[in-house]
Order: structure tokens, then C-alpha cells, then sequence
């Protein structure tokens, strides 16, 4: 079965997600619409096969089997909300400014039987899924201390730096320990005068004396996706900037605490994006979608409210 698709939003985004679309052999790109007519002609040239639109009105509720919304945060309630009354939804993070949408829209997905995704592409990487079972099997002891550095990124005006980018941050957390924090501090600012926070420094404590720390900002002169995992025996780095080396493990000699040898381990590099796309065409085949089961993208917007 070939399952139709209708992409919203064709600026940054998008054609990322347009790409990863048209590259999977169970997903048809039938529809792109973007309201920016520059836009539309840009995916004329790279996508010319699937029909252009200017308004999504004109998807009719039986042609399509996903929508993919990659719109502005502060549009993807308004969106997501027309589209999960006919089609699964698959949308950008953050998925609303709000937990009050968030649920909603959780709501109306269920009343309508339909799946909503969210993209939070690190849950999906192959170094972010090596942590995973390293975490479960205790290879390294108990983890005691997570610190992450996401700095450089588009400034948005319709969300803070937690919302924007504090959220993959979050959604990676949420994967790997299942468990909410038990306290949360954080500071934030504006460094430039910018419309929204553009720095925070956030810190969470979790149950089993496990601290985080996080430090989001767009500004930065260089992009930093940088997370340090502290095991008793080893310290983890995962710096998703690294083209094949993502992955450093650090192992802690017993006789001296401060002396370390490097371990490289081999890791899936392919695309988050090609994973995720593999994933939701499973869910549909299936009729399940175990990874957003248990209210997963609610748990997320839930901490960034208190954040
Ligand atoms: N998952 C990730 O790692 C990741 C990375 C970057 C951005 N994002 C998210 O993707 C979303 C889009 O970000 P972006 O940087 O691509 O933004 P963008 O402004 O570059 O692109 C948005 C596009 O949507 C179009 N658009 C806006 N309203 C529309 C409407 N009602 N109908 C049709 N088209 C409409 C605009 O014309 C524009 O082309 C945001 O929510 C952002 O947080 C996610």
C-alpha cells in the first residue's frame, strides 16, 4: 500500500521533510502547499511531480492518508486541528505554544481515531538510541549527571529558545528515562533584543539523585548540539554536529578518576528524518504507534510549561 501525503509549509523545514517523503518507497508526496508563492516555485523545480497548492483548503478529506504540517509554531493548533478531523497528522516541533492545545489536540486526534506524530528527529537518531540501551543495560553503571549544549539556531518570534529548542532536549530526556523531573529551576533571557527569550539555562532533578543541565540559545557564532552523559564508569559525548564519530565513550580507569580511555563505538547513522518517515508508514500499516503512546507528546509540553 502506497499512502498519500500533503506537505504544509515549504521555508527551512520543509524540504527536508519533502526529501525524506519522496526517498521512502510507502509514501506518495501528492500535494505540497505553501501560502508563499517564492516558496511553491522553489518546490516546483525540486518536487515536480506532486501537485502545488496556495491553499490547503483544497485538500479533499478522502486523497490523503498523511498531512505533514511544517508551518510556524504559532499556525500548527489551527492546522493540526482541521486536518486530524479527516487525516493522521504528522507536525512540526514544538507541537503547540500551549499545553492547553496540546491536549486538545491529543483529544481530537483520539475522537477521530487518527495518529499524530510529532517530529522530534533525535528520538529517531542512531547515537540517541545506542544511549538508550547503554542507559537500560547499565553497561557504564548509573548514570548520575546529563549536561547539553544546543546553541545557534534561527531566531523565531513565536516561540521562546526552550520551545524551540529546549524541546529536542526535552523529547530526547523523556525517551530515555520514561521519568518526569522531580524539580525544575531555570533562568532565561535576552541576550540581543530579540521579540522572544533567546538563552536559558535550565536545570532538572530527577528521582535517584540524577541532574541535568541544559543551556539552549540561537545566539551563538558557532552550532553546538553537544550532550555529555556521566555514568560512575564512563562519560559519554554525543555531538550530533559530527558527521560519523557522534558517538565518544570515555571509560573511567578504577584506579585513577581523572584518567580515561576513548572507545568509538560503531553506530546507525542513517537520517532521524528517513527513521521517522519508516516509522509513521509502520504505524499506519499497523494501526500502532508505541513511541507516542502514554501521552508522550503531552508529557513533553507539560515540562517546557514549567520550564
Ligand atoms: N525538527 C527540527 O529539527 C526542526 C528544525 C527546524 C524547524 N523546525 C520546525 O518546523 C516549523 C517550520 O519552521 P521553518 O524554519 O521551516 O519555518 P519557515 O518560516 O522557514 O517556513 C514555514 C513555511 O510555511 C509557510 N506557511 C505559513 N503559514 C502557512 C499556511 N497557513 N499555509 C501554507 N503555508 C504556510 C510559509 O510560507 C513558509 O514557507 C517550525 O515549527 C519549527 O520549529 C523543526
Amino acid at each position: 500500500m502506497i499512502y498519500n501525503v500533503a506537505l504544509i509549509g515549504y521555508g527551512y523545514w520543509g524540504p527536508k521533510l519533502a526529501r525524506n517523503i519522496h526517498n521512502s518507497s510507502i509514501f506518495n508526496l501528492k500535494f505540497i502547499v505553501d501560502s508563499s508563492q517564492k516558496n511553491l516555485n522553489k518546490a516546483k523545480s525540486e518536487f515536480p511531480l506532486s501537485i502545488l497548492l496556495k491553499n490547503y483548503h483544497k485538500i479533499k478529506n478522502d486523497s490523503v492518508d498523511l498531512v505533514v504540517i511544517s508551518t510556524p509554531t504559532k499556525t500548527h493548533f489551527f492546522l493540526a486541528n482541521y486536518f486530524l478531523k479527516f487525516s493522521n497528522v504528522l507536525i512540526e516541533k514544538p507541537l503547540s505554544l500551549n499545553l492547553k492545545d496540546a491536549i486538545a489536540l491529543e483529544k481530537m486526534a483520539k475522537k477521530n481515531k487518527k495518529m499524530l506524530f510529532v517530529d522530534y528527529p533525535f528520538i529517531f537518531s542512531g547515537s540517541i538510541n545506542y544511549i538508550k540501551k547503554i542507559i537500560q543495560s547499565k553497561k557504564y553503571g548509573k548514570l548520575n549527571q546529563i549536561e547539553t549544549f544546543r546553541e545557534q539556531a534561527p531566531i523565531r518570534t513565536d516561540a521562546d529558545v526552550v520551545w524551540d529548542l529546549g524541546v529536542h532536549d526535552i523529547s530526547i530526556f523523556k525517551y530515555l528515562l520514561k521519568s518526569n523531573p522531580k524539580k525544575i529551576t531555570s533562568l532565561k533571557y535576552n541576550t540581543i533584543k530579540t521579540i522572544k527569550k533567546d538563552t536559558a539555562y535550565i536545570n532538572l532533578h530527577y528521582g535517584n539523585n540524577l541532574k541535568i543541565f541544559i543551556k539552549n540559545s540561537w545566539i551563538s557564532p558557532i552550532k553546538i548540539r553537544l550532550i555529555k552523559f556521566k555514568f560512575d564508569n564512563a562519560i559519554l559525548f554525543c555531538d550530533e554536529n559530527e558527521p560519523i564519530y557522534k558517538l565518544k565513550i570515555y571509560t573511567i580507569s578504577k584506579n585513577n578518576k581523572n584518567n580515561y580511555k576513548l572507545e568509538i563505538p560503531g553506530i546507525d547513522l542513517s537520517e532521524p528524518l528517513s527513521n521517522l518517515i519508516a516509522y509513521i508508514g509502520k504505524c499506519l500499516k499497523k494501526k500502532q504507534n508505541p513511541i507516542f503512546k502514554n501521552n508522550l507528546n503531552v508529557e513533553i509540553t507539560k515540562i517546557l510549561e514549567k520550564i
